[in-house]
């Protein structure tokens, strides 16, 4: 049983039909309607773009490009600002579509599998927010799993979602799936099990919008039985209001998708095999694997994107983000994400023979320096305490995040902030994963993963003091005025 209609937020790409049966085939994306445009708002912005501008009085204040800002003109050429244009009566309204945005999502719902589907032009974080923000209403709570994404951790996602005493009213659940590392949830079993108990399943689906497009890769949330799904198609820069030439990307990587996807993702997938088979051949290596995870006993793994290579490299002595630094310098290789003891690379539609070898080589010379002696056993000890970390430690939770936000605080030294509540959101960026949320109890492994991150050239978002010297704590008379209890709103 869904509970809602399913939808789907696409920051670029999109979905189709009831309960998982796709509405078109990929391999023509022939839908319904398609007897219009294939791509209906390219084809709306394209004509708009072409119009003679006798007096423009709109935004954006560039005039389509006749006072674009030079440098970037010369860097891009006129003709995306040609195309940069607003809300005009041929290109349909983002916020109350019936035209070309309109047959553009409908388009993509239908390609994805979905009732329906939404572009989003302001990232994936406002797809998450907007899926928790219409679940739950005030005195409803979010069960959320602790491994997501920092937008579902913030201020507003949090509005009224907050104590709730014994008698908890559930909104929604959030997981993510696939993580950053490719590694699916066991999407029906979870799905099945909310919807017995009338709850709403919310899929950050950020890294998993290609999954439609091949039989090979694993199945998506909404063919699962997902009641809400965002996505994360495109990367790309933040705008408050609709950009025209970021929402015709979406319509255009639909028909991109629908078109050729099943036979790009083939290449994609055999070379990510290639480059797997080759990279668990280079000793000190060890690659991510659904069987590694599996022989490991972790509960909950159900399938795994075979387009993300994730390396440990543990046994190098050497952090991510170090090694990032040499393959880029050294190899002009570029990584996904660098981690603290893993780095990550998106194997995509672009990906050619000669990048995978380029990463195979580099990585036999990288591993080969480092078993020269350059990795001392004291840069092994260390990382292995990171490698005790996991976000099963991360169950601490004291006080409702609003409450700790709101808390009087003090500052004190990272020694003494363990076993205190923490009052910010700290959180290493990549991977946007917080390591401590407002109301959590500042663990020792977490002081230590987050300094070992800054130490070796990590970045931190959120932290007051980014060097983590020190932290921000609840003072101890708040907690006693707050009742500190176990937090009931959040379960993982
Ligand atoms: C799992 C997950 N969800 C959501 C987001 C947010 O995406 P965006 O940057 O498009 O807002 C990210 C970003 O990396 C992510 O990894």
């Amino acid at each position: 049983m869904a509970l809602l209609p399913r939808h789907a937020f696409c920051y670029a790409g999109a979905t189709s039909g009831r309960d998982g049966a796709p509405a078109s085939s990929p391999s023509t994306g022939r839908t319904p309607s398609a007897a219009a445009s294939r791509v209906p708002l390219v084809d709306a912005l394209a004509a708009c773009a072409s119009q003679d501008t006798v007096a423009s009085f709109h935004f954006p204040g560039h005039r389509r490009g006749a006072a674009a800002p030079p440098a970037l003109a010369r860097l891009l050429g006129l003709p995306p600002f040609a195309h940069d244009l607003p809300e005009l009566p041929e290109l349909d309204n983002l916020f109350a579509p019936h035209d070309a945005i309109a047959q553009a999502q409908s388009r993509a719902a239908a390609l994805f599998g979905a009732d329906s589907t939404f572009f989003l032009v302001n990232g994936s974080t406002c797809g998450v927010q907007a899926a928790i923000m219409s679940t739950c209403p005030p005195g409803h709570t979010l069960i959320l799993s602790r491994n997501c994404h920092i937008s579902a951790f913030s201020e507003e996602a949090f509005a009224e979602a907050e104590r709730q005493g014994e008698h908890l009213k559930i909104g929604a659940l959030l997981i993510t799936s696939p993580t950053y590392f490719g590694v699916c949830s066991d999407i029906r079993g979870i799905a099945d099990a909310c919807h017995k108990h009338n709850v709403p399943l919310i899929v950050d689906e950020a890294h998993g919008a290609h999954f439609r497009f091949h039989e090979e890769l694993p199945a998506t949330a909404l063919q699962q039985g997902a009641d809400i799904v965002i996505q994360s198609t495109h990367k790309t820069l933040q705008s408050s209001s609709p950009s025209y030439l970021l929402l015709a990307s979406l319509d255009a990587a639909t028909e991109h998708a629908a078109e050729n996807g099943t036979a790009a993702f083939t290449d994609a997938i055999r070379l990510a095999k290639q480059a797997r088979e080759l990279l668990e051949q280079v000793e000190g290596l060890k690659v991510l694997s659904f069987n590694g995870l599996r022989d490991r006993g972790l509960r909950g793994v159900e399938a795994m994107d075979p387009l993300r290579i994730t390396l440990g490299l543990w046994e190098l002595g050497i952090s991510g983000f170090e090694a990032d630094d040499i393959l880029r310098h050294d190899h002009q290789v570029i990584a996904e994400l660098p981690l603290l003891q893993s780095i990550t690379f998106a194997v995509s539609l672009g990906t050619t023979l000669e990048d995978v070898d380029s990463l195979v080589a580099a990585f036999k010379v990288l591993a080969k320096s480092r078993r020269l002696g350059l990795c001392s056993d004291a840069n092994k000890r260390e990382r292995s305490l990171a490698s005790v970390f996991c976000t099963d430690k991360w169950r601490n939770r004291r006080l409702a995040p609003r409450e700790a936000y709101f808390a009087a605080s003090e500052r004190v030294h990272s020694e003494a902030a363990c076993d205190r509540v923490c009052c910010e959101l700290i959180c290493p960026y990549p991977p946007g994963i917080p390591v401590l949320v407002p109301g959590e109890r500042i663990s020792k492994e977490a002081v230590n993963y987050l300094k070992a991150v800054v130490k070796h050239g990590g970045f931190i978002s959120g932290a007051s003091d980014e060097s983590v010297d020190t932290f921000l704590v609840c003072k101890q008379d708040s907690l006693k005025h707050l009742g500190v209890g176990d937090g009931l709103c959040f379960k993982y």
